[in-house]
């Protein structure tokens, strides 16, 4: 599994760099949006770096070292505020209400629970703080299931554990946030399979 996880964050900013454009709208939606202190969950290597235009802190949950690896180096572009901390969304070492935004892009389709994580985020956040979630989730349509089904064992294993017909929004959903706004669409990429995709943020 070290080798694979060695291969994928290695490869990781090459393969991205494919949809890379199609996502950067929804890196301004999330990242973006964030403000004050903020805790990004599952940071890879650092793609959300540039869009944390108004957060007055950052702390980047990473489990993983190798995406850690480029992440640090990535980090030291940036004339700001930032700590790495090695961890997993499950169990943030952080006390609760302490952060005004929490922020996950492309992750919960590859964390062990995503109701831990997202219970999680919750407990950390401020009263009146802000999720903002940038996720693939599962298809609506027969045809979008049928695929996704067929696609899920062998895109498990080529991407260390991404999975792709996980209904995320149900799971934000479960959770206590109020005002949860959120936007359902197609991630077109160019190809004639499209990508089924949420974003938003919920209150606490
Ligand atoms: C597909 S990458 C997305 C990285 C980045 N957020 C982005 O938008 O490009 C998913 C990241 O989530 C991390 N991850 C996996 N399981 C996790 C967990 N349980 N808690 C936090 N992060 C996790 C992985 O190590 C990986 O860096």
């Amino acid at each position: 599994m070290s080798i694979s996880k060695w291969c994928f964050a290695q490869w990781y900013d090459v393969l991205n760099s494919i949809v890379e454009p199609k996502v950067i709208p929804y890196r301004h939606l999330t990242a973006g949006k964030s403000h004050g202190k903020t805790l990004e969950v599952g940071g890879g290597t650092g793609a959300n770096l540039p869009y944390f235009e108004t957060t007055s802190s950052l702390t980047i949950v990473e489990p993983d070292v190798h995406m850690t690896n480029k992440l640090s180096k990535r980090v030291n572009n940036f004339n700001k505020d930032i700590s790495i901390v090695k961890s997993f969304g499950e169990k943030l070492p952080f006390d609760d209400n302490i952060f005004d935004s929490v922020v996950t892009t492309l992750v919960l389709c590859m964390v062990n629970d995503v109701e831990k994580v997202i219970l999680e985020i919750y407990r950390v956040l401020k009263p009146g703080g802000k999720f903002f979630f940038y996720e693939h989730t599962v298809a609506g349509s027969f045809s979008g299931k049928l695929l996704q089904q067929l696609l899920d064992p062998i895109w498990i294993i080529t991407t260390t554990g991404c999975h792709l017909k996980r209904d995320i929004l149900a799971t934000v959903k479960s959770a206590p946030f109020t005002k949860l706004e959120y936007d359902i669409f197609n991630l077109n990429v160019g190809i004639p399979i499209t990508i089924p995709n949420i974003v938003g943020s919920g209150t606490k």
